[in-house]
């Protein structure tokens, strides 16, 4: 059993029921809530606002991992850290000034978090590492829940972990896309110490806490 946090993504869950689901994960053993906002430009769907963060924030005491698929972001950052985000991450691409905008995000009193898509360099890490609470490295393309895992990530996760190791702070490390018992495993032995699941947890074959618990406990 490894001591990765799992962060439940609620992109799979019942959009008719939010408040049920987030609850519900928490119960079954969610270290984190992941909530995936997209608008419609930076990704080609569309999903919540702040307004229903909010709404969800009193269902779990479980930090909200939020994660931002919106262009541009800044307009939007005190309205997520308000409707009760923890970790406010990020794609560099989606704010003509990261470092700015990861600055803000810390005097909101979040945690700061820079998302890497599959086709994103590892370079745009480093002039902003010191600023940093979270590395989000996508193993798909963001956009969708159900996709399947892109294994040439694993890499970037490896460097990273040397990188991480290298600040001696305690960045945490998530993997983000196609995350399942298979993939698991090997997000882990890359240095991975946060995994977010959707369709793994919510659509997986068990209950939502053997679900949980067969990420953590996948054999490598
Ligand atoms: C994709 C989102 C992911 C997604 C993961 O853009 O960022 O969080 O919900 O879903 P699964 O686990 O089904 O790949
Ligand atoms: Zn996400």
């Amino acid at each position: 059993m490894s001591d990765v946090l799992i962060s439940p993504s609620i992109l799979s869950a019942d959009f008719a029921a939010l408040g049920q689901a987030v609850a519900d994960v928490d119960r079954a053993g969610a270290d984190m809530i992941h909530v995936d906002v997209m608008d419609g430009h930076y990704v080609p769907n569309i999903t919540i606002g702040p307004a229903v963060v909010k709404a969800l924030r009193p269902h779990s005491a479980k930090p909200f991992d939020v994660h931002l698929m919106i262009a541009p972001a800044d307009p939007y950052l005190e309205a997520f850290v308000e409707a009760g985000a923890d970790y406010l991450s990020i794609h560099p691409d989606a704010s003509p000034h990261t470092h700015r905008s990861l600055q803000t995000i810390r005097a909101l009193g979040a945690k700061p978090g820079l998302v890497l898509n599959p086709g994103t360099p590892l370079s745009v890490v480093e002039p902003v590492i010191d600023l940093l609470d979270m590395i989000l490295v996508m193993s798909v393309n963001p956009g969708f829940g159900g996709q399947s895992f892109i294994d040439s990530q694993l890499v970037k996760i490896e460097a990273l972990r040397v990188m991480i190791d290298a600040t001696g702070r305690d960045i945490v490390l998530e993997v983000d896309g196609g995350v399942n018992p298979e993939t698991a495993p090997r997000c882990i032995a890359a240095g991975a110490s946060a995994l977010v699941a959707g369709s793994a947890v919510f659509k997986g074959a068990g209950s939502l806490s053997d679900n949980i618990a067969a990420l953590r406990s996948a054999p490598a």
